[in-house]
């Protein structure tokens, strides 16, 4: 996938979108070479990459930096940067700038959490040609505001909160809706209320699509398992059996044998 209107035009001609969250040049690589549709440069990459408990340490710098790393590595496929924390909330002088940043280092979109109070910010980026695709649910920025990382959106009045903010992201000119740690029910409620396509994670089967982290789905990333995340290959088996048979290989004195030595 190249473009946001292919993206958007997935919604009604399928088949689903899938999208991974991806940091570094070598990742993309793959993902290039994949039939995966698009790629998501998340803030997530303080977690994932840095070691850190939380999203808040990703900066406007880092996130510009990781996504020329990526875009470089992507063949053209659809990159998507994650706006860092409260990087939406400074007004849009400061959102534009950001915007600026991130498209500069490649990105074709960026994603933006939450709605209420910065819609403004929403609205001036798309009316300013840099596609929006919004985020609710259990946004990882406002996890303070949650009291951890809990499903959102639960019971009746939940949903109806849900639908409505998932409305003024459609109103605001947003490609599409990232529905994170959501009920099954509940995303597919939203889905249907809204005209964009809606990308879940940890929110059911009846979404428009699917994201995923690459550590994650390749079982990369051993000390985290959500509910949500489905090892699609077993990739810690194979780094772990591949570094002891170096350790091994050099401790033996196998390695480097004759024809890999000059
Ligand atoms: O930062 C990220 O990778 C994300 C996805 C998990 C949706 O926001």
């Amino acid at each position: 996938m190249k473009s946001v209107l292919e993206f958007k035009a997935r919604k009604a001609s399928g088949p689903k979108i899938s999208m991974v969250s991806a940091y570094t040049h070598w990742e993309a690589r793959f993902l290039a070479d994949s039939p995966v549709d698009c790629i998501l440069v998340g803030d997530s990459l303080a977690v994932v990459i840095d070691g850190e408990p939380q999203t808040f340490s990703a900066t406007v710098e880092i996130m510009a930096r990781h996504t020329r790393a990526v875009v470089r590595g992507a063949g053209g496929k659809l990159v998507i940067a994650d706006f860092p924390f409260l990087a939406a909330r400074k007004g849009v002088p400061a959102a534009v700038d950001c915007a600026a940043e991130l498209l500069r280092a490649g990105a074709h979109a960026v994603k933006v959490e939450g709605v209420d109070g910065h819609e403004d910010v929403l609205g001036h980026l798309v009316g300013s040609g840099v596609p929006v695709i919004g985020h609710l649910g259990l946004t990882p920025q406002s996890i303070h505001a949650f009291g951890g990382y809990k499903v959102q959106g639960r019971g009746g009045e939940g949903a109806a909160e849900l639908i409505r903010q998932a409305r003024a992201i459609e109103s605001a000119g947003c490609f599409g809706l990232v529905l994170e740690c959501v009920p099954a029910n509940v995303a597919a409620e939203v889905t249907a209320a809204v005209g964009i396509p809606t990308i879940g994670i940890g929110a059911g089967p009846d979404t428009d699509g699917q994201v995923l982290v690459f550590h994650d789905l390749l079982g990369l990333n051993p000390g985290f398992g959500a509910r949500f995340v489905r090892h699609f290959a077993d990739g810690g088996t194979v780094v772990n059996a591949g570094l002891a048979a170096f350790a091994h290989a050099v401790a033996k004195g196998d390695y480097p044998a004759k024809k890999e030595s000059y």
